[in-house]
C-alpha cells in the first residue's frame, strides 16, 4: 500500500525552515511560562510517596464549601447544555453582594482571565502597563503576551519596618505617564503577603490620569482582617477607570473550577464583555460559585483556621532565625538564608511541596500556603530536617 505522506513521519522539504519561535510575536517570544505549583499527584508518582501535601498554590486546606460541591454535582446533569454565556444568576448575586449593578461584573475562568482580557483590552505595542517588583507574576506575563511594555516600579526595602518587598506606591506613581494604560496593584500581594492600606490606596487611585485603568486584585481579600484595608468596590462611583478583581480559588476552595470577576463601571465591563470567549465560566463553575457565596460559615471557618495557621508558621519560622515577611494573606514567604533549590527538594522527598519564589526576585525565599495546624507541623518538620 502506498505511504501517506502526510502521516509518514518525514518533514516536507519545503518546510524544514520552519521556526515557530521566531515566527512568534516578539512578546511570545521573551515570554517564560507561569510555573504552577507542582500538583500532589506528580511529587507521588514521581518519588513513589504517598499521603503528599501541597502547600504551594494558596489553596484552602478546607477545600470548597459542601453547599458549592451539591450545587456542582447537579450543574453537572445539565452538562450537554451550554452554560449561560452572560452568568445572570451569578452576576446578579455579585451585583447584590457589592451593592452595584450587574453591568457592573465581568465574569473570569479565575480571575487570571480578567487579568488577560484587561491586557487585551487597553495594552498593545508603545502602550505600558506599571506594576511593582515581586508583584503577582501574572501582570507581567499578560502585558508581554500583547507586547506591551512592563515597566516594573522598584518595591519598599527589605528592611521595611511593616512592608518589606511591598508594593512602594509613589515609586509606582513616578512611572505613569500618558503611555500607561493600565497600572497593576495586587493587595495584598502575592508572594510577599504585603498590603495597602486605605488612605495610601485611595490616594493613589485618585492620583492617577484619566488616561490609565488601574486594577486592584484583590484575591485575598476575605482573609485580610486590619481595620484600615479598604474595600475598593466602595469606590467605583467616584473612580470609573478603576477595576476590582476577585476570585473564587482563595477562601472559596473552588480553585480547580477556575471561577473569577470584575467589578468595574459598566463602561469598562462592556469592553471585557466584548473580548471574552462566549462561553469563558462554565455550568459547574457558575453553579458552585452560586452556592458558595451562601455559605458564610465556610468563609469564616477559613478565615479562622488561616488567621492561627499564619501565626503558627510564622512565629515558628522566626524561633528559627528565618526572616519572615509579615503576611496578611493564607501564604507566608520567608527567607531561607540560602540557596533555597536544596531546601525545597529536601521537604519534596518528605512529602511537602511548597514554592521557591526566585522568579519573583525573592533570591533565597520560599514561600509556603497555611494549612491545617497538623500541615503546617509537618511543613515545620520537614524544614527543620532540610535546614538540619
Ligand atoms: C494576587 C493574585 N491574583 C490573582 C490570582 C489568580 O487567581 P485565579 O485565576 O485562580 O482566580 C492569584 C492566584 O494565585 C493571586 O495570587
Amino acid at each position: 500500500m502506498a505511504s501517506n505522506p502526510s502521516v509518514s513521519g518525514q518533514a516536507d522539504p519545503a518546510r524544514v525552515d520552519f521556526d515557530p519561535v521566531t515566527l512568534a510575536v516578539a512578546g511570545v517570544q521573551r515570554l517564560s511560562p507561569y510555573q504552577p505549583g507542582k500538583p500532589v499527584a506528580t511529587l507521588e508518582r514521581e518519588l513513589g510517596i504517598t499521603q503528599a501535601i501541597k502547600l504551594a498554590s494558596n489553596e484552602n486546606p478546607l477545600g470548597p464549601s459542601p453547599l458549592a460541591v451539591e450545587a456542582g454535582h447537579a450543574a453537572l446533569a445539565d452538562a450537554h447544555v451550554y452554560p449561560d454565556g452572560n452568568g445572570f444568576e451569578l452576576k446578579s448575586r455579585l451585583a447584590e453582594r457589592h451593592g452595584v449593578a450587574p453591568e457592573q461584573i465581568t465574569l473570569g475562568n479565575g480571575s487570571n482571565e480578567v487579568l488577560e482580557l484587561i491586557a487585551r483590552t487597553w495594552l498593545a505595542p508603545g502602550r505600558a502597563a506599571v506594576f511593582s517588583a515581586h508583584a503577582f507574576a501574572v501582570y507581567p506575563l499578560v502585558t508581554q503576551a500583547v507586547n506591551a511594555e512592563a515597566r516594573v516600579a522598584p518595591a519598599l526595602p527589605a528592611d521595611h519596618p511593616a512592608q518589606p518587598f511591598g508594593h512602594d506606591l509613589a515609586a509606582m506613581q513616578s512611572r505613569v505617564n500618558a503611555d500607561v494604560r493600565v497600572v497593576f496593584v495586587a493587595n495584598p500581594n502575592n508572594p510577599t503577603g504585603t498590603w495597602l492600606d486605605t488612605a495610601a490606596l485611595e490616594a493613589f487611585v485618585a492620583a492617577m490620569p484619566a488616561t490609565t485603568v488601574i486594577v486592584v486584585d484583590e484575591a485575598y481579600f476575605e482573609y485580610v482582617e486590619e481595620a484600615s484595608y479598604p474595600d475598593t468596590t466602595q469606590w467605583l462611583d467616584r473612580f470609573p477607570n478603576l477595576i476590582v478583581t476577585r476570585t473564587f480559588s482563595k477562601i472559596q476552595g473552588l480553585a480547580g473550577l477556575r471561577l473569577g470577576y470584575a467589578v468595574s463601571s459598566p463602561g469598562v465591563a462592556e469592553l471585557l464583555n466584548r473580548v471574552r470567549q462566549p462561553f469563558n465560566v462554565n455550568a459547574v463553575a457558575q453553579a458552585a460559585g452560586l452556592a458558595a457565596l451562601d455559605d458564610a460559615a465556610h468563609v469564616a471557618k477559613s478565615v479562622a483556621i488561616n488567621r492561627a495557621g499564619v501565626r503558627q508558621v510564622s512565629e515558628a519560622l522566626r524561633e528559627m532565625g528565618l526572616r519572615v515577611i509579615p503576611s496578611v494573606g493564607n501564604f507566608v514567604t520567608f527567607d531561607t538564608g540560602r540557596d533555597p533549590g536544596p531546601v525545597y527538594d529536601v521537604m519534596l522527598r518528605e512529602g511537602v511541596i511548597t514554592r521557591p519564589v526566585e522568579n519573583y526576585g525573592l533570591p533565597g525565599h520560599l514561600r509556603v500556603t497555611v494549612s491545617t495546624p497538623e500541615d503546617n507541623d509537618r511543613f515545620l518538620m520537614a524544614l527543620k530536617k532540610a535546614l538540619a
